[in-house]
């Protein structure tokens, strides 16, 4: 728990994935078939797909996240030896309807209850994210879900956090933005926004530019943080 308080917020925007939603779940509901692989399979899964986002972006070759997940899980099950089409269409198919984690539908519950907006900024294409959102039960607690495709590059380029800000008519100063990933706070953080890191998997800070204002373990703490707007 932190004693931070957040000032004049008006928006609370949040990532989606690995913040709102569990990107291990896919990997987790098929773990029997995958045994001791599956823990580093998915692991490897994640980080490629992000590898993939900052190498494309910097290469000028953009391809959506869908494209993106479903070439670095080919890189993760080759990596491992995993030859089994099906699975990888389940584990596809999982990844469209990915489970919430259990703090984030009471979270956006209380921002909005005290009056703020509510968003998604993600890098997921706007068919993924509306899948998700949707199989999530999430779509009445938010306020706009946007989506990197409309500026055609990756986070942390500061195109994407300016989408937001523009998107929701809030200074950037004026948004709390959630990320369980250090990497994003940092960029959201460097772009002007107050960040709350929500560190769910025990890392240690980024050294990058770019600092959260305040740093969480779970979602419940969030409106906490939100002092009077
Ligand atoms: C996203 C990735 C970074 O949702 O998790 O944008």
């Amino acid at each position: 728990m932190t004693d931070t308080t957040l000032t004049s917020i008006k928006a609370c925007v949040f990532d989606a994935y690995g913040t709102l939603f569990d990107v291990h779940a896919p990997v987790g509901r098929l773990a029997g078939r995958l045994g001791e692989k599956a823990g580093p399979l998915s692991d490897m899964w994640r980080l490629k797909q992000l590898q993939y986002t900052w190498l494309r972006s910097l290469m000028g070759a953009h391809a959506d996240f869908w494209q993106v997940t479903g070439e670095a899980l080919d890189f993760a099950m080759a990596a491992h030896g995993v030859a089994d089409a099906a699975l990888r269409d389940e584990l596809m198919a999982l990844y469209r309807r990915l489970d919430a984690y259990e703090d984030a539908a009471p979270a956006l519950e209380a921002l909005k209850a005290r009056g703020l907006k509510t968003a998604i900024l993600s890098n997921g294409n706007p068919d993924m994210l509306q899948a998700a959102v949707t199989s999530a039960g999430l779509g009445n607690l938010l306020d706009a879900t946007y989506s990197i495709e409309d500026v055609g590059i990756y986070k942390p380029d500061p195109k994407v956090y300016a989408m937001a800000s523009e998107g929701l008519g809030v200074m950037p100063r004026e948004i709390c933005f959630v990320s369980a990933n250090g990497w994003d706070a940092a960029g959201a953080a460097f772009f002007g926004f107050q960040v709350t890191w929500l560190n769910r998997f025990a890392q240690p800070p980024e050294n990058l530019p770019g600092a959260p204002a305040a740093v969480i373990t779970g979602l419940g703490e969030l409106p906490g943080l939100i002092g009077a707007t």
